[in-house]
């Protein structure tokens, strides 16, 4: 009888194709689909050495070369090609069969696709993938959810192929439904959070520090070997050093300052506003590269104002501050996506728990860093904390953190610099410590003009005043 295959892949892309190639460098047999003949031909020259990778254009020939109960992962662009993909697949698979959809696809998507798969016996799991080409190569970090049995025939290929962190694999069963899918969508949240914080700081060495591409190199790299460690950090530093093959300076500064999105973070964002969870530093990164697409008014609307004249700030101040307002606004960034997490969790019902997610965002995706080892244990030891800003260990980092960010957002005021993603961290981390607000009033005002009620600070009940 012909040997049939571990694993299946939809979609050998380069994502699909690294992820394929990762699968049976761990040991399992991989057949790879796709209707481009080239793409088949690409898997098949790069994983001609394996004896146990294959290829084929014929939806057929694959399903059909599969072990049951099946595991076929689609890694194919979020949207209507995942239903295409599920529809060519269904007449060909059986009952009990899995379905992994490792894409950035839309969590209510997810659930929809579930509920219908359900209907056929087959079992569908959202599994967000993050670390990109070489992360689904060389170990991604992989956030699955859907049914908790079936995940038991998918859990040793992935613990297999994910990234380790001290021989701990980044991947772990999140929850039902799309929870693995809504996991990956704050991970690309906190993502776009981080990214915006970076350019932020890169901006202000630049401009006020005066700091040439091979300081901000180094700096970054220094950074890099200390509590900043992270992937961003770290790419960030080597971006610096990337000379330009066109001309004679670095890459970085002849690429256009208009950033794309494909959505995760605008999604997040959304959502949060929907749940009615703050998460200010990701709603900012969203809208500065709203903003950097205007790249034309903007040009137009510089030349209709003055700047400030940026004064001179001295390296190591500039250098220590800086890097303490990163950190800061790193931490305030993680608690705000922990945060919409929570409450996820409770709105859908996906029963998460925050120390898990911190863990398997230890190595392999994006957002990985150094922090999150402390992130993981703060929510180890309180898995029910409300906010990572409560926790003991983290007052004192932020204790020892917080001024700098204030002296950073004044430098980038005062000189005209932007820097919306450290002030609003700096803003959520003293609203959300504040007592007391002046939202009572709004609740006045509210009252005022249209009978909307307010609570009192000194007795219980419901309010209305004739004010006029
Ligand atoms: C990852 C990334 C990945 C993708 C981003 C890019 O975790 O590996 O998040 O999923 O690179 O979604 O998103 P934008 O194109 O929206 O920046």
């Amino acid at each position: 009888m012909e040997e049939k295959y571990d694993f299946g892949l939809v979609g050998l892309g380069v994502m699909g194709r690294n992820f394929i190639l990762n699968v049976a460098d761990k040991g399992y047999s991989a057949f790879g689909h796709d209707l481009d003949a080239e793409k088949v031909q690409a898997l098949q020259d790069e994983g001609g050495h394996h004896a146990k990778v294959n290829a084929t254009t014929s939806i057929k020939t694959f399903v059909k070369a599969l072990k049951q109960p099946r595991k076929i992962m689609l890694l194919v662009p979020a949207g209507k090609i995942v239903d295409a993909v599920i529809e060519s697949l269904l007449p060909h698979i059986d009952r009990g069969d899995i379905i992994i959809d490792g894409g950035n696809s839309f969590f209510t998507d997810t659930d929809r696709r579930e509920e219908y798969l359900q209907e056929r016996a087959v079992n569908f799991f959202g599994a967000g993938v993050s670390g990109g080409a070489k992360g689904a190569r060389f170990g991604p970090s992989i956030m699955p959810g859907g049914s908790k049995s079936a995940y038991a025939h998918i859990k040793p290929i992935f613990e297999a192929v994910a990234a380790k962190y001290n021989g701990e694999p980044c991947v772990a069963y999140l929850g039902p439904r799309s929870s693995g899918n809504y996991v990956k969508m704050v991970h690309n949240g906190i993502e776009y959070g981080l990214m915006q914080l970076t350019s932020e700081i890169y901006d202000i060495l630049k401009k006020a520090g005066s700091y040439s591409n091979e300081e901000l190199k180094s700096t970054f790299s220094k950074w890099n070997e200390g509590r900043l460690q992270s992937f961003l950090v770290e790419i960030t530093s080597e971006i610096f050093d990337k000379k330009d093959d066109l001309t004679d300076g670095s890459l970085v500064d002849q690429i256009l300052d208009k950033a794309k999105q494909k959505g995760t973070g605008k999604w997040t964002s959304q959502n949060a506003m929907d749940l009615g969870i703050p998460v200010p530093s990701i709603d900012v990164a969203v809208s500065m590269r709203e903003l950097s697409a205007l790249k034309a008014e903007r040009t137009e609307a510089d030349k209709l104002y003055d700047r400030p004249t940026i004064d001179e700030i001295d390296k190591e101040y500039i250098e220590k501050i800086a890097e303490e307002a990163l950190y800061f606004s790193f931490i305030v960034t993680y608690a705000q996506g922990l945060h919409q997490l929570a409450e996820a969790s409770k709105e859908y019902n996906y029963k998460l728990d925050i120390a898990t997610i911190a863990k398997i965002w230890r190595a392999g995706c994006i957002i990985r860093a150094g922090i999150l080892a402390d992130i993981t244990e703060a929510f180890q030891a309180n898995e029910t904390l409300p906010n990572l800003l409560i926790s003991p260990t983290f007052v004192e980092k932020i204790s020892g953190t917080v001024d700098s960010a204030r002296k950073l957002v004044v430098l980038g005021a005062q000189n005209g610099i932007p820097l919306p993603g450290l002030s609003n961290s700096l803003i959520y981390f003293d609203a959300y410590t504040s007592t007391r607000l002046p939202l009572n009033l709004i609740q006045a005002q509210r009252d005022y003009f249209g009978s909307h009620t307010y609570e009192r600070v000194d007795k219980e009940g419901i309010f209305h005043t004739e004010w006029g």
